[in-house]
């Protein structure tokens, strides 16, 4: 036991210390021509954000003996680079006002400087990739595009016929999943792993991710403290899970908040008051079960994989992604 513990305290110490590195690499990747665009670059990074992806990639390379740190930190800094420039993105079409609880670059510097500084960050992804190789440029390049394509999913909508609950699974797979799987099976390769335990990664990465994205959905309604403004994707009509299974009630309680749903959300009061009615909402529950439901899929992914402190870490990982929202 004593054995275990000290391997634990060992592996937690070497993580901390690769981790620091992946952030001096990050701010060093962020640099540009000008020192207005290294301050603009640098900032959403600078701004913190948990480092789910980049932790994910060396906890996924822990699995097995030998992986190259060079490598863990470049396949670290690329799956970061890549969810940042997305979220520079993202917060223009969201037009969010503040991103990691600083003020968001589309607020500071404006829509054109916040969606090309994204599309520098992409850049700088696809130039740290490169050093990784062919078969990492491939993944990444079809992760990327499955990411675009979910935003752009969820900016037109459900197609004429397609359910709104399939429509959403989908976007949620694709803007988000794509990515921390693709963290997962990154660590994975550079570790050489063999192709079933690679697959076991993937498979769980998805399921992470899917995880990931619908407990944001739920803390976007239920918490206050998200260093973004709750209610967004209410306000923006982005209808995620809890909302959509408020939708599907017949209840006549509920006709005020079906009713504020179909309203423009842009007004405060009325967005104030369905986050209100929603929090009370059986729905938020339903959502959460949806969580554990998925959640208890990982969790089986991971039972398979090899027994050690990656292992155990990635469950913790995996707990703390349902805690968020429960
Ligand atoms: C925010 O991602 C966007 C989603 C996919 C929900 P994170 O929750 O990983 O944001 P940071 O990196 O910690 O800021
Ligand atoms: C995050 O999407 C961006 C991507 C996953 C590409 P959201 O709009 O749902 O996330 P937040 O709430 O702004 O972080
Ligand atoms: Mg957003
Ligand atoms: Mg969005």
């Amino acid at each position: 036991m004593l054995a275990e513990q000290t391997r634990d305290e060992v592996f937690e110490a070497e993580l901390r210390a690769q981790l620091e590195l992946v952030e001096t690499a990050l701010l060093q990747s962020a640099e540009a021509q000008t020192p207005m665009v290294t301050e603009a670059a640098q900032h959403i990074i600078a701004a913190g954000g948990k480092r789910f992806r980049p932790l994910l990639v060396a906890l996924s390379a822990r699995l097995v003996p030998g992986a190259s740190e060079a490598d863990v930190i470049k396949a670290a800094v690329v799956v970061e680079l890549t969810h940042v420039a997305s979220l520079y993105h993202d917060d223009v079409m969201d037009e969010a006002r503040i991103r990691r609880g600083s003020v968001s670059a589309n607020s500071r510097w404006g829509n054109t400087v916040a969606i090309l500084v994204g599309d520098l960050l992409f850049a700088r992804a696809s130039d740290v990739v490169s050093e990784l190789g062919t078969d990492f440029v491939r993944i990444q390049a079809r992760t990327f595009s499955r990411l675009v394509q979910g935003q752009i999913a969820e900016t037109v909508g459900p197609g004429a016929g397609q359910d709104p609950l399939d429509h959403y699974l989908q976007v949620v797979a694709d803007k988000t999943a794509a990515l921390i799987a693709t963290s997962a099976i990154f660590g994975a390769m550079i570790a050489d792993a063999d192709p079933v335990l690679l697959q076991r990664m993937a498979d769980f990465g998805e399921q992470l991710g899917m995880v990931f994205q619908l407990s944001d959905d739920i803390i976007d309604i239920t918490s206050d403290v998200t260093g973004k403004t709750p209610g967004t994707d209410l306000r923006e009509g982005i209808p995620t899970l809890p909302i959509l299974l408020a939708r599907r009630s017949t209840d006549p309680a509920d006709a005020r908040l079906l009713q504020l749903l179909d309203s423009d959300l842009r007004d405060d009061d009325a967005l104030a008051e369905a986050l209100d009615l929603l929090r009370r909402h059986p729905a938020v529950d339903q959502a959460r079960a949806e969580v554990e439901r998925r959640a208890t899929i990982a969790r089986l992914l991971l039972a398979d994989l090899p027994p050690g402190p990656a292992r155990r870490a990635l469950e913790e990982l995996c707990e703390s992604v349902v805690t968020r929202s429960s």
